[in-house]
């Protein structure tokens, strides 16, 4: 299948992916915004080469401003982690509940990401109704509740996880009410039904333990095959891959794809994760990355693999610490939402990187510390982060926050009242600009006196006030690096140099 028809429902956002790579240097020339060397998000980057990069979430960390944020720019596809399961939307027989599910389906929406259904039918997190019913109700009952909750999401949901684990370790199929009631026929009778439910929607198998080869992903491949001959509706497989970095990487993953590709189906990497035993060593986050990597390449090697989603990028909400005991910091940014080694080896290997040789990634997360935007007084709340595989020395990095000075005094005065790093080693100052731009005469430039800033490290907040000498108002409203949230967030508004050279934000 074509790349355009795999694609036909993927919307995709943000800057054009034109704009990934570009240099600042080129830009300026050009007369545009100059942009930094390391532009585009992991979904931007992914789109660039046809696949999406997205990740699970679910209810109860939405709320969360700077997550919610980040899942909302960073990532083009969202899975529901629980909200779309039986003993969710069906907890008694007949009542169907998709409220939490529709404020997954919401969000993505608003911000243009493309879903995929979690699950239909599985042998886990099943109402108690449904293992109680006699062998004879199960398959109506199935049937039901993939047509409610499938035609429920037309349109919503692009891929669905039809069927979710049904195979042991050995390959034989797991017990479940369904298989006990219908033998493995209730595959295909749940493909089936979900299909006369949504014919648009992207079917899927999914599991786990079937990355590489081995008796699972055999057993996978023989009932796929099978499937296929008798005609019923199947587009896809997931490989959910919640890998651990003591198992080692899955057995030819690469091959493993391609000869599920090879039947003509879709593949998917669908529950991204990469767990260690904590505490997390040095040589377990450099494991964990390598897997990353690999799991991005193998895809990208693989014409039909589609997309890979994470299961939640963060560590702050990831589901390994409360299901393996002592194992954890499986995701690509930490407790913070701040990006691990792991999330720039996914960037390297989605081509985005600048890693290593580059001038250094560094990105500005802001936040106004400002009540009010017509007073006397701007209040920026900075932190810097190391996005980069290198170390940065602080010394030759700046950062400028623009802002327009109206009327009254054309000087200034700046204060670093707060830093994490400590005031004496924060340096600042206003200076106006040559030529003012749109939101922009001048800015405020922040410095370090020294200082080296760690991979995936941060400076902490810091927090800076500036006024104009005879202290009167600001018009803050159009400044082109204000901004009026509350937590910190990489607006791309605040730029970012070292040595001089744009590496992050994007100039007025
Ligand atoms: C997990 C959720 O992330 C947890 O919040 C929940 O408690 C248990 O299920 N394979 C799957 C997912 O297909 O549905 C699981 O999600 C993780 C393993």
């Amino acid at each position: 299948m074509s790349l355009v028809k795999r694609c036909r429902r993927r919307r995709t956002r943000g800057l054009p992916t034109l704009l990934v790579g570009t240099l600042a240097l080129a830009t300026s020339l050009a007369g545009g915004p100059a942009t930094a060397a390391q532009q585009g998000t992991l979904h931007e980057l992914a789109a660039a080469q046809g696949r999406y990069f997205g990740s699970a979430t679910d209810n109860p960390e939405l709320p969360d401003a700077a997550y919610a944020a980040t899942l909302g720019s960073e990532f083009g596809q969202v899975t529901p982690g629980n909200s779309m399961k039986w003993d969710t939307t069906e907890p008694a027989r007949g009542q169907f509940d998709f409220t939490k599910g529709d404020v997954v389906t919401d969000f993505a929406r608003q911000h243009g990401q493309s879903v995929r259904g979690h699950t239909l039918v599985w042998h886990s997190q099943l109402p108690g109704w449904v293992t109680a019913l006699p062998s004879a109700q199960i398959e109506a009952a199935m049937e039901n509740h993939i047509t409610e909750e499938a035609t429920h999401y037309r349109g919503a949901v692009t891929a669905w996880d039809v069927v979710n684990e049904p195979f042991n370790e050995d390959g034989t199929f797991r017990t479940s009410p369904f298989y006990t009631a219908m033998g493995s026929d209730y595959i295909a009778t749940a493909l089936r039904a979900a299909h006369a439910a949504d014919p648009d929607a992207r079917l899927y198998l999914n599991d786990y333990n079937i990355e590489g080869l081995g008796a699972k992903s055999d057993a996978m491949y023989a009932l796929v095959n099978e499937l296929l001959d008798e005609g019923v509706p199947l587009d896809g497989v997931g490989m959910q891959a919640h890998l651990a970095v003591q198992y080692g990487f899955p057995y030819e993953m690469r091959a493993n794809m391609q000869r599920f590709a090879d039947l003509g189906l879709d593949v998917a990497v669908t529950e991204l994760d990469v767990r260690v035993q904590l505490p997390a060593d040095a040589a377990e986050v450099a494991t964990q990355s390598t897997y990353y990597r690999r799991v991005v390449e193998d895809c990208l090697a693989v014409e039909r693999c589609v997309g890979i989603t994470v299961w939640d990028y963060t560590d702050k909400y990831s589901w390994v610490p409360g299901t393996f005991p002592g194992e954890g910091a499986a995701g690509l940014y930490d407790e913070n939402l701040l990006p691990k080694p792991a999330y720039d080896a996914v960037r390297t290997a989605l081509g985005g990187g600048e890693e290593g040789g580059g001038p250094g990634a560094l990105k500005v997360l802001y936040r106004s510390n400002d009540s009010s935007s017509a007073d006397n007084q701007i209040k920026p709340g900075l932190q810097l982060v190391n996005t980069g595989g290198s170390a940065v020395s602080l010394s030759s990095v700046t950062v400028r926050y623009w802002f327009t000075g109206g009327n009254g005094a054309s000087t200034y005065s700046s204060w670093c009242d707060w830093s994490a790093l400590g005031c004496s080693t924060v340096t600042h100052r206003i200076a106006a600009m040559d030529t003012p731009g749109a939101g922009a005469d001048h800015y405020l430039e922040v410095g370090f006196t020294g200082g080296t800033l760690a991979p995936a490290a941060s400076t902490g907040e810091i927090q800076l006030r500036l006024n104009k000498t005879d202290w009167s108002n600001f018009d803050e409203s159009d400044d082109y690096s204000h901004g009026t949230g509350t937590s910190y967030t990489d607006t791309g508004k605040i730029a970012v140099y070292v040595g001089g050279e744009l590496v992050g934000g994007i100039e007025p």
